[in-house]
């Protein structure tokens, strides 16, 4: 794919020696990878986004995607050349508005040389044409993409991006983004953010979506197929867009029981986590096959299945705690999912104490009593699970139950002042799980580091809190199901791809 026009050598090395300034020395390909242990070759080094428009074309028939990025970013070292994460078919790159050199690389690196080497600090913009049908592509053996009888989706985690725009792909790298797509009418295309605008010409609807404020890579998504999109705006003031893929068959009903409750539980989890952080809400259910929902920035991904046994608003209060824990404050590397996922199965909790199907402490003690020490459950650390255990229901359950434990250590008012003032904290930016602990001691003024070690790091299962045993009605062992314990659980879904 690298384009090079043969000219007469000494011409050639004039070429070349006009090409290269002296000061090119110093300037070196930026890193494949963001320097990330558990995923070394994502993200990228060597700069720094901050928005992408996206204007794109597809075609549901045939699953082809064309279109133009048009990324902003800013130089971070002197770079000879630097990469994106991209799997479609590249016609084009150019960088400041020159024609760059472009080649393929890995498992999903797009390298991209420009005509002149960039400075450390410098505003870059980088403009790529691409087409491709993304359903043919895949990485590592696998793709994301997810086809269904009237379009496709993209919505996974860690890797969506790969398969329909060339990003520095990941979460460390947050920006916004105008998604603009046109579809055949009667199609519809939904993103994240707030419908700017359509238009409609020539058998063509195009769709121009907005997302204004710093989303991470996988966040983003894109839905193409035939939805009925509602409108309406929470009590508390929050827009809200939900899209129903028109064929949901006997899902229907429950997803939209489930999903239409968007902007109640916005408003109920703000009391909890402090203001909305986005401009819009909402959530998506296509005609997808998979199972789990994930928490795509102001826009939810649900399957269908996730509604098979009938309205769901435990999961959709999972996604929407996610807007706080995991989208406007994002994890640092893939390790710290402990802070996405332990924090949204514990809003799932409170939840269920809301509507009186089990409180936190029944959870927490159903979950530690049902889990024997030897079960393998125990050896998943939620503060380090390592990428092949990353969304393990340890991570979920036993990362909820740390959580619980650190409110029973620090007390309700501190516990509560945490979970509200977090989000404030680091709003629109990344935080680790140390950076979590270092919050929760200043603000409880207690140290923290033997209780995070215990519950998130160490292989084993704690000893039972003397409290919590004592608590235990006399003469039971163990304590009684939760009412609302199915339903929580299955959020989790086949975690499998
Ligand atoms: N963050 C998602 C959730 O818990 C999990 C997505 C797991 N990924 C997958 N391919 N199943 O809501
Ligand atoms: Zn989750």
């Amino acid at each position: 794919m690298h384009r090079r026009i043969t000219v007469p050598g000494a011409l050639a090395a004039a070429c070349l020696l006009l090409a290269i300034p002296a000061s090119a020395a110093s300037h070196s390909p930026g890193a494949p990878g963001i320097g990330d242990p558990y995923y070394p070759d994502y993200g990228n080094g060597g700069y720094d986004v901050s928005h992408y428009d996206l204007r794109l074309k597809y075609q549901p028939a045939t699953d082809e995607l064309e279109g133009t990025a048009t990324i902003e970013a800013r130089t971070t070292q002197d770079l000879s050349s630097f990469d994106l994460d991209f799997l479609l078919d590249v016609s084009e790159v150019r960088v400041n508005g020159a024609k760059a050199a472009f080649t393929t690389s890995g498992q999903h690196e797009l390298v991209v040389t420009p005509r002149t080497p960039l400075d450390k600090g410098t505003p870059v913009t980088v403009v790529v044409r691409y087409r491709g049908v993304p359903s043919t592509k895949s990485a590592y053996g696998f793709t994301t993409w997810h086809r269904t009888p009237d379009g496709a989706v993209a919505a996974d985690e860690p890797e969506a991006a790969w398969w329909w725009f060339p990003s520095n792909d990941h979460p460390l790298d947050k920006a916004t983004y105008d998604v603009s797509v046109a579809v055949p009418d009667g199609t519809q295309a939904i993103s994240n953010g707030t419908l700017q605008s359509t238009s409609s010409k020539l058998g063509w609807t195009r769709y121009n979506w907005r997302q204004n404020k710093p989303q991470a890579t996988y966040l983003a998504t894109l839905a193409l197929g035939k939805f009925d999109i509602t409108t309406g705006t929470s009590e508390g003031g929050v827009p809200v867009v939900n899209a129903y893929s028109k064929d949901l068959g006997d899902n229907d009903g429950a997803a939209r029981a489930s999903v239409e409750r968007t902007g109640e539980l916005v408003d109920w989890l703000s009391g909890y986590f402090g203001p909305y952080p986005f401009a819009s809400a909402g959530g998506y259910v296509p005609n997808t096959t998979t199972g789990y929902a994930l928490e795509t920035q102001t826009r939810v991904y649900y399957s269908p299945k996730q509604f098979a046994n009938g309205s769901n608003a435990s999961v959709v209060v999972h996604e929407l705690a996610h807007q706080w824990y995991g989208d406007s404050v994002s994890l640092k590397g893939w390790k710290d999912i402990w802070i996405n996922e332990g924090f949204a199965r514990y809003a799932q909790w409170l939840w269920s104490e809301h509507e009186g199907e089990g409180t936190t402490q029944e959870l927490a003690d159903y979950v530690y009593a049902s889990h024997p020490a030897d079960d393998a459950f125990w050896t998943v650390k939620p503060g380090d699970p390592g990428p092949d255990n990353q969304f393990d229901a340890a991570v979920y359950d036993r990362g909820a139950l740390a959580i619980q434990a650190l409110r029973n250590a620090i007390g309700d008012d501190a516990f509560f002042a945490v979970l509200k003032g977090w989000p404030q904290r680091h709003a629109y930016g990344n935080a680790s799980v140390a950076d979590f602990q270092k919050y929760a001691e200043q603000v409880s003024g207690k140290p923290l580091a033997a209780l995070f070690d215990t519950w998130l790091f160490q292989p084993s299962k704690p000893a039972a809190p003397a409290a919590r045993a004592a608590a235990l009605a006399p003469g039971r062992t163990a304590p009684a199901r939760p009412e609302s314990w199915r339903r929580i659980e299955a959020t989790n879904d086949v975690h499998a791809r």
